[in-house]
């Protein structure tokens, strides 16, 4: 790689979430989450395991931030657990003290080793008592008891912390709100067809409330949600097909909350056009006006790309499948050997099949989505991958646990391709964060699909963590380039 060097001020971070890392579910007054309801009912989790314990973060996050920091990590993206401050989630229910100081201390534990803290605010974790009461996002109520919380977590830590998230990827909790309990596959699973586009409404609404409040209080720093990282590649280059087919898919899975919030402050056209009201309701004018201009930079998770195509049936055959009202979207997602017979990048563990490695579209999908949602920062918010076939390693043998090449490799190449598309592209990207600070409960995947760049032994009582081969490359490669 040529010598190029991260912009002033880089990013260069590890990624968590509460649920997947915390363990202590039922300590110091956490209320349970839709995670750990859904996590207990058998078959969800691949492996039957839940995350009561996982990596009892919540206890050893002292030792974590410093192993992070020998590393040279400048910064920790985690998620504060709405459980933890409000037990029973609504605004009108008691604060837990103990939940905010416990976060106050790992802020501050940041702090003092000079890691910048950014933090989440809903990585999918909805408290349980709002799932039974009213529906969780499903329900219009669940707007001010978010804002509420919002306020409480923004009060607490204005100040110490600069880089705010409202939500982790919306559109894949929404997506996945409605299928549960039919194939278990997600929390916390509202058993109604249009779950998904009342999720979404009432999580935008959600998020540009607390905007909304971030603004009004005065606090300081930054505020966006992350984005999930759907950007197609045209399967067939120069197809008007296909290309409209990525296009359909960039609507569907970025569109959905990127045009409201950052240009429009309206649904993406081709969401109205085969959505009816009873299914995704419209926005009034009064409800764009507060939506739109509601972040102050793009974050997105961009884990990998594939290729899009129109269905082989034609547009019009799915448009109007009314049988699939939830997923008119038409289009098809070609990323493995399984549906097209060629593969578009090395293939991760087969636990996360939607996962490749494909950096060589890291710089088009950038750009593309620069164009689209312009702003002046990006943060690749999140980005990481599983080795294959870790989980079942045998865990007597070290050195096999830590050791993982394509894992490296996928970070070297996604990492070479980020500082050409901030050279050579004029993309403003200011941070990178690795997807994951070690081992952690993958939601339906359980402590099998391993994502950390540090090995987490589950056998062991002390849980004790061990650098991966990949950790020790980040570690030289940023000290090359930062
Ligand atoms: C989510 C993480 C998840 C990771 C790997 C991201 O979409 O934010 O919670 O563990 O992907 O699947």
């Amino acid at each position: 790689l040529p010598d190029l060097k991260y912009p002033e001020g880089f990013l260069f971070g590890v990624a968590s979430a509460a649920y997947q890392v915390e363990g202590a579910v039922m300590e110091e007054g956490k209320g349970p989450s839709v995670w750990d309801w859904a996590s207990r009912q058998p078959g969800a989790v691949t492996d039957n395991t839940t995350a009561d314990v996982v990596d009892l973060h919540y206890f050893l996050y002292k030792e974590d931030v410093a192993r992070i920091a020998a590393l040279g990590v400048n910064s920790h993206s985690f998620s504060v657990s709405w459980a933890r401050i409000f037990p029973f989630g609504a605004a009108d229910s008691p604060v837990n003290q103990q939940g905010l100081d416990h976060y106050a201390d790992v802020i501050e534990t940041h702090l003092k080793s000079n890691i910048t803290p950014v933090v989440t605010l809903f990585h999918w974790d909805t408290p349980l008592a709002l799932a039974a009461y009213y529906g969780g996002f499903t329900s219009p109520q669940i707007v001010d008891d978010f804002v509420h919380y919002a306020k409480t977590v923004f009060t607490a830590y204005n100040g110490s912390v600069h880089t705010w998230y409202t939500f982790n990827e919306p559109q894949v909790y929404c997506a996945q709100v409605g299928s549960f309990p039919f194939n278990l596959s997600f929390a916390p699973g509202i058993n109604e067809q249009n779950a998904q586009f009342q999720c979404s409404y009432n999580l935008l609404k959600a998020h540009a409330g607390a905007v909304k409040a971030f603004r009004e209080m005065g606090i300081t720093g930054e505020i966006a949600f992350k984005s999930a990282d759907y950007i197609g590649m045209p399967w067939r280059a120069n197809n008007t097909e296909d290309m409209e087919a990525v296009e359909r898919n960039a609507a569907f899975n970025i569109g959905v909350f990127a045009d409201p919030v950052y240009t429009t402050g309206d649904w993406p056209q081709i969401l109205k056009d085969t959505l009816p009201p009873d299914v995704l309701p419209r926005l009034t004018e009064q409800e764009s006006k507060e939506i739109l201009g509601t972040a102050d930079f793009f974050a997105i998770d961009a884990y990998r790309t594939y290729w899009n195509a129109a269905p082989p049936e034609g547009i019009d055959a799915c448009v109007n499948n009314t049988s699939d009202p939830l997923w008119p979207g038409c289009f098809l997602e070609l990323m493995n050997d399984f549906n097209t017979g060629w593969s578009s990048g090395p293939a991760s563990d087969p636990l996360t099949p939607w996962l490749q490695a494909t950096p060589q579209f890291l710089r088009p999908s950038f750009k593309r989505l620069h164009e689209r949602w312009p702003t002046s920062k990006i943060y690749l918010s999140e980005f990481g991958f599983t080795q294959p076939f870790e989980g079942v390693r045998n865990p007597q043998v070290l050195f096999q646990l830590t050791e993982d090449p394509e894992r490296t490799n996928y970070y070297m190449t996604y990492l070479g391709e980020l500082l050409l598309s901030i050279h050579e592209d004029g993309i403003p990207v200011q941070g990178a964060f690795c997807w994951a600070i070690m081992d952690n409960a993958e939601w339906n995947s359980g402590l099998s699909a391993r994502f950390g760049i540090q090995y987490v032994n589950y056998s062991s009582p002390t849980l004790e963590r061990s650098y991966k081969r990949s950790a020790f490359a980040l570690a030289d490669f940023f000290e090359a380039h930062l």
